[in-house]
């Protein structure tokens, strides 16, 4: 049985960070920005009381909302983060009790940038077995948490965010999730990590001195993995699946970059036009980032029956993977 998307929604912060914002305490330009990434602004859950679980908990209310079923009928929560509200207990438990799904498990998944891809094959293969029927799948993310906004080669590319879909069993096996192939590599866990705040180094005087409960990033090492990884999974699942260009209807790629989406679409032979783009209004959300796209497309009504996505992610790990999703 294949998992199917029945209802989808993303939920931003309404406060807007720009680069303009940014050019008045850091040594930056809007210009450098665009440039070198594609993004013009980003959301910021600014209320301190507020993180990741309220993101995901706006999510999750919607798609129940607008798939018209009540929170008991929930079987399972995954929730994909790299910024969980805290190391434990999982945020997924709290969005569970949030919205009182008292007939579902939840977990977190930490998959950084790939893990709403790794969250979703997940969900899908709990329907595959028969023994779930609804798994709602979110991936959120308070980036600015994990920010030192005093170093500009990390705080400008981040935002906040969080967007999700419902799976549910397929009536038959022609639509859904058709493919996936997931990867990872910890031989890259240096170049982008947050080293500190776990078990390795507990948050200390030292640890906070030395900023190492901030997101540290070699922005050029991982931009170089991120450009082959991406486009080698996008060409991997058009061959196993025997795609072509026109075959696609959108790429949703992670939105890290728009050099590396750029890249990713001409190594499918894609016109832009078929290519999911957000990074200019929201930065990259890690594991929000292709979620919100599905999102979006879906309330534009760009996403017919029988409609081709091929969803590919890069992130920390590292991370990466492709999915071949046939919109119901
Ligand atoms: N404003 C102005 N200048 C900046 C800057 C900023 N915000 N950030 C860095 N610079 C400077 C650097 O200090 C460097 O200066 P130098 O040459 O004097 O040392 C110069 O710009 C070039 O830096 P570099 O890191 O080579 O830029 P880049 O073209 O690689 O772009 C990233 C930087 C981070 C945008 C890019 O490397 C990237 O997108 N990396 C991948 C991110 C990713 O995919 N992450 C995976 C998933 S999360």
């Amino acid at each position: 049985m294949k998992a199917v998307v029945t209802s989808s929604a993303k939920f931003l912060p309404e406060s807007v960070l720009s680069n303009l914002d940014l050019e008045k305490i850091l040594d930056t330009s809007d210009e450098w920005i665009q440039t070198r990434t594609g993004i013009r602004e980003r959301r910021i859950l600014k209320d301190p009381e507020k993180a990741t679980a309220y993101l995901c908990t706006e999510v999750a209310r919607q798609i129940l909302d607008k798939r018209g079923i009540s929170a008991g009928e929930i079987d399972l929560i995954i929730v994909a983060t790299m910024s969980p509200d805290m190391l434990f207990p999982s945020t997924a438990c709290l969005v569970q009790d949030n919205i009182k799904a008292v007939n579902a498990w939840a977990f977190d998944l930490s998959g950084a940038c790939s893990g709403f891809l790794y969250a979703l094959n997940t969900g899908a293969q709990f329907i595959a077995t028969g023994t779930h029927k609804k798994v709602l799948v979110i991936g959120g993310e308070k980036m600015s948490a994990l920010m030192d906004y005093s170093d500009r080669t990390t705080c400008v590319l981040f935002g906040d965010g969080a967007a999700g879909v419902l799976l549910e069993p397929g009536e038959d096996d022609s639509h859904g999730m058709l493919d996936a192939r997931l990867y990872s590599d910890g031989s890259g866990r240096d170049n982008l990590c947050m080293p500190g705040g776990g078990s390795l180094r507990p948050t200390n005087h030292e640890t906070v001195d030395r900023k190492l409960h901030y997101l540290q990033q070699d922005g050029r090492q991982v931009f170089k993995s991120a450009v082959v990884g991406m486009a080698e999974v996008a060409d991997e699942i058009m061959q196993r699946n025997n795609l072509t260009a026109e075959d696609i209807d959108y790429l949703i790629p992670h939105q890290a970059n728009n050099r590396i989406i750029q890249a990713t679409a001409e190594r499918m032979g894609l016109n832009l036009e078929k290519v999911a783009v957000n990074i200019d209004r929201y930065g990259n959300t890690s594991a929000a980032t292709i979620p919100i796209c599905i999102a979006e497309l879906d309330e534009q009504g760009k996403l017919q029956s029988g409609s081709n996505l091929i969803l590919v992610s890069f992130g920390a790990g590292y991370t990466w993977g492709g999915v071949y999703l046939k919109w119901l």
